[in-house]
């Protein structure tokens, strides 16, 4: 499609299940940003859609977890992702929800229509059922080894290491994610989609029509499906949340949380539609509109094989153009994870970088996983704001600024007389809207971002070389010119940074006091600030990041690290060999309170606590000194084993033991009665 006349872009609806972190952004959403920033800089019709995923077993295990219903977390976890969205300056047309009744309707209609078309299959099959649970296991709720790849903690429905498309019962040792337990095999109806029936028609549309267009890695994936051939694939479950299948007879159950997702881009349109006192139909079925998905690899087969087919079978709308996945971002060489809390979260970094969106914007593209993994470090984060923002961005504006304030009290001058060095920048910086453009329609995005650090870089260069600071004295009119070309290249940053640091741009063109939005293609028509126009005092747009900062980040994914370690170590002890009762009675365990609290010089270990143990006040030394302060202990009650012998250490003579066990992240905890009691008592 050459020029179309509209756009719909679309971004995954990221499960309400959990925050959002790096990987999130990396994968879908700052290349979706990217794309749908240049098209509207280009006044093209776009309309930018997501939303929270808000059924299937991920909401329905999280809900469990917390101890809320599915519909709680779906509300805090959507408002906590819009959030976040709009801090990072994600600009969608519309956040919508999968639980919202205009997605119920869209969906049951989808599915309806498709129905009464016959296209689907009624099947009776064995489906694993848990019997402690006594419910069916679907998708997350079960896990097992992958027959494709043979990974032990496959999905039901997916194997996130192979990215298999798997039906429960594909999975070898299939285990309950609810009870642990095995499950049996139990009969239960299901609708299915027939997709070995589209496997011409998908041949025909991705193999031979999408080889050149779309990306290696997504057009493998399909291919391989497809060669691979496929099978039907069951569109409902034996579930309780979710849309319900509006059928007769079909009561408990509700549509396969892949059927309806993908159908929430049609209903967030519809609703934005609603909202703007538009139509939303073109959007989705003029043969006009370019249709594009932005998703992390995790997501292709149902974005290029089982949405397409529902779309090609409910026969109204048109398919996807193309489908630019990307591939996974890794944390300091390690697949991300929410699970093992492997992860930068969006939250928490607006908190420890505020103000610095434009920092992580710029770096996960830098680092973007176009065609492979790829990794994020802080090591790296660090690096590239202070020298790639703050030493050619940054830097390049601030000279601008600060000398046309010194020498023209920032009074854009006139350029005098162009000399071949000048032109040739004025040259360079005309390609740059196309060069940028042409990287961004080929989903390019970190060659794009490249091209426009090239551009400050190019500025940088120029006063570097003619060096206006040492021609003032003796060339004044040089200088003009000089600054004239300089404040060019500024403000052409304007526009051509915007789509990957829109804050930054925002500031830049305050900076420059530009009132109007200047336009993609100014930069190459050139005289974007005339001379004679009035520009603001210099402000910095970036700041160095110190060691300090990136050493918290540190630390605070080495304590992730160490109770992960300490998870995984933490199988049950078995039990110990069994004792006499008479052996226990020998143990004189009992409450009693730490009076005093003191560390024991040169051990950094150590703690030397004064205990009352009811009987008498006494000495007990503990190796817990790494993790507590001695004042914060004075006054705890704590139980103790008064009768053990007596034993020295570091010259210090201990009597008796404090009862400790760890916590889930291998935190030292103290065994605590729970009521206030004396001191003294007996543990039994
Ligand atoms: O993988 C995920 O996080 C899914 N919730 C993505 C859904 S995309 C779409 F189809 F809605
Ligand atoms: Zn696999």
């Amino acid at each position: 499609m050459n020029s179309p006349k509209r756009y719909t872009v679309t971004c995954a609806l990221p499960y309400a299940n959990g925050p959002l972190h790096i990987g999130h952004l990396a994968g879908a959403y700052i290349p979706g940003d990217i794309y749908v920033r240049y098209l509207r800089a280009q006044n093209k019709d776009v309309l930018f859609i997501c939303g929270s995923d808000e059924h299937g077993v991920p909401i329905t295990i999280r809900a469990k977890k917390e101890g809320i219903s599915p519909q709680q977390i779906v509300d805090k976890y959507h408002k906590m992702m819009k959030d976040s969205f709009q801090e990072f300056g994600i600009t969608f047309d519309n956040f919508s929800g999968t639980s919202r009744p205009i997605h119920h309707q869209t969906a049951s209609d989808f599915f309806t229509k498709m129905y009464h078309d016959g296209k689907f299959i009624e099947q009776v099959s064995e489906q694993l059922y848990d019997e402690k649970a006594k419910q069916f296991l679907a998708d997350r709720f079960v896990t097992g080894t992958c027959p494709r790849c043979g990974y032990e903690e496959a999905y039901g429905d997916q194997c996130e290491k192979c990215g298999a498309s798997l039906n429960a019962t594909d999975l070898i040792n299939p285990k309950s994610a609810i009870t642990g337990t095995t499950p049996i095999l139990k009969r239960t109806k299901h609708w299915f989609l027939p997709l070995d029936q589209y496997n011409d028609w998908l041949k025909e549309w991705i193999i031979k029509g999408h080889k050149i267009d779309w990306k290696t890695n997504v057009y493998g994936q399909c291919k391989s499906w497809i060669d691979e051939g496929l099978k039907p694939r069951a569109v409902t479950r034996d579930l309780d949340w979710g849309i319900p299948v509006p059928l007769k007879g079909a009561e408990g159950k509700v549509l396969y949380v892949w059927f309806d997702a993908p159908i929430g881009y049609i209903s967030a349109s519809k609703e934005w539609a609603e909202r703007q006192g538009k139509n939303w139909e073109p959007y989705w079925k003029d043969k006009d509109t370019k249709l594009i998905h932005f998703i992390g690899k995790d997501n292709i087969v149902f974005h290029c094989i089982i949405f397409p087919v529902m779309l090609k079978a409910h026969g109204e709308y048109i398919l996807p153009e193309n489908v630019p996945a990307n591939e996974f971002l890794n944390l300091e060489g390690k697949k991300l994870s929410t699970s093992k809390n492997w992860a930068v979260w969006l939250h928490e970094y607006l908190v420890d970088f505020k103000g610095k969106q434009d920092v992580l914007r710029y770096v996960i593209t830098a680092n973007a996983p176009e065609t492979k993994d790829n990794n994020f470090s802080w090591k790296d984060f660090q690096t590239r704001n202070n020298s790639e923002l703050v030493g050619i961005f940054g830097n390049f504006i601030n000279r601008v600024v600060v000398l046309t304030q010194k020498y023209y009290g920032g009074i854009v001058p006139a350029a005098t007389h162009y000399e071949v060095i000048d032109q040739e920048v004025l040259d360079t910086l005309k390609t740059f809207p196309e060069k940028i453009s042409q990287a961004i329609e080929h989903f390019h995005f970190r060659e794009a971002q490249i091209e426009m650090l090239n551009l400050a870089r190019m500025g940088n260069k120029y006063l570097a070389d003619e060096e206006p600071w040492k021609l003032i004295k003796t060339e004044p009119e040089r200088v003009k010119t000089i600054l004239n070309v300089a404040l060019q290249i500024a403000a052409a940053l304007i526009p051509l940074s915007k789509p990957f640091l829109p804050f930054t741009s925002q500031k830049l063109k305050d900076l420059l006091q530009l009132e109007n939005d200047l336009n993609w293609y100014d930069p190459k028509e050139g005289n974007l600030l005339p001379a004679g126009h009035k520009i603001g005092k210099a402000i910095l747009l970036f700041d160095k990041i110190e060691d300090e900062e990136i050493q918290a980040q540190l630390d605070k994914l080495a304590s992730t690290k160490k109770a992960n370690e300490a998870a995984a170590k933490k199988e049950v002890a078995p039990q110990k060999e069994i004792i006499e009762f008479e052996d226990f009675a020998k143990l004189d365990l009992r409450t009693a309170e730490i009076l005093e609290a003191e560390r024991i010089p040169k051990s950094d270990k150590l703690l030397k606590f004064k205990v009352d143990t009811g009987i008498d006040q006494r000495t007990i030394v503990s190796g817990i000194a790494k993790q507590f302060q001695p004042e914060e202990l004075i006054g705890k009650k704590v139980c103790i084993v008064a009768n053990l012998k007596p034993r020295k250490l570091r010259g210090v003579m201990s009597e008796g033991m404090i009862l400790m066990t760890e916590d889930k992240e291998g935190k030292i905890v103290f065994i605590e009665p729970e009521e206030p009691v004396q001191n003294g008592n007996f543990l039994q």
